[in-house]
């Protein structure tokens, strides 16, 4: 594993700009997954400009995202799709067949399931997959004692998730009981993992990862077999001691 430290939100940003570069210049036909959520936003304002600059480009890149609530349009303003259309799409002018992103309010979610894993298929995989960190531990909506050999299923939220996402929002929504989410054997299967650690109260989730043992309660644990992991840390080596 590969530990970035970041010590400002910029270097932050950058860092993971950088990394995604690197990658696109590799394989400008990449497949994406990407998260939402606080940590990624300075991440696409910067790829947003960096792609204005020409400095990097998403026109052969395929894009899909890591989760969603169950339940919610993509046209609702609380939706991880409105939110990657705001922070992502719009900003880089991506057409709608380059991105794939999970509708909350599938008529049938385990058909919407199905699809989703068919279409990452059809894509040729994940090359990139981009992920934030829970409070809990949890990566995209896999929530602590979630199994590691998933595809993409829906899921219970937990408390502690929900807690975290309506303190975000600084406001009550009704944040729904379940989401849907890729699996963990499905982030597993991607070329390259690049988890981004920004953001309070995570210690104990950051913890778990540096103590390098596999633990079903922590599911960040489950990416230290990954051969090809890179952290960025906005929290610096101190933490990991
Ligand atoms: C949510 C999302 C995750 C995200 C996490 C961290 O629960 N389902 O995909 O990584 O929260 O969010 P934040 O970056 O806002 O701390």
């Amino acid at each position: 594993m590969r530990v970035i430290d970041a010590a400002t939100p910029r270097a932050f940003a950058c860092a993971a700009a950088d990394f995604i570069g690197d990658r696109l210049r590799d394989k400008p036909q990449s497949v994406l997954a990407l998260p939402t959520g606080d940590t990624p936003r300075d991440l696409y304002s910067e790829l947003a400009a960096r792609s204005r600059m020409g400095a990097v480009s998403f026109d052969r890149a395929k894009i899909f995202n890591l989760d969603e609530y169950c339940g919610l349009p993509a046209w609702d303003e609380h939706s991880y799709a409105a939110f990657m259309q705001r922070h992502l799409v719009a900003p880089l002018g991506l057409s709608e067949a380059q991105v794939r992103l999970l509708q909350g309010d599938a008529a049938d979610m385990d058909a919407e399931c199905r699809a989703f894993d068919a279409a990452l298929s059809a894509a040729g995989g994940i090359d990139l997959c981009v992920l934030g960190l829970g409070v809990n531990g949890h990566v995209a909506f896999n929530e602590p004692g979630s199994p590691w050999d998933s595809t993409t299923h829906v899921v219970h939220l937990s408390r502690a998730t929900r807690a975290a996402q309506e303190q975000q929002a600084r406001e009550r929504w009704g944040i729904p009981a379940c989401g849907v989410t890729m699996g963990i054997k499905t982030l597993l299967e991607s070329r390259h993992i690049l988890l981004l650690i920004a953001g309070s109260g995570k210690e104990s989730a950051r913890a778990a990862l540096y103590a390098g043992a596999a633990d079903r309660g922590w599911p960040v644990t489950s990416l230290i077999a990954h051969p090809r992991i890179t952290v960025i840390d906005s929290c610096g080596s101190a933490a990991r001691r």
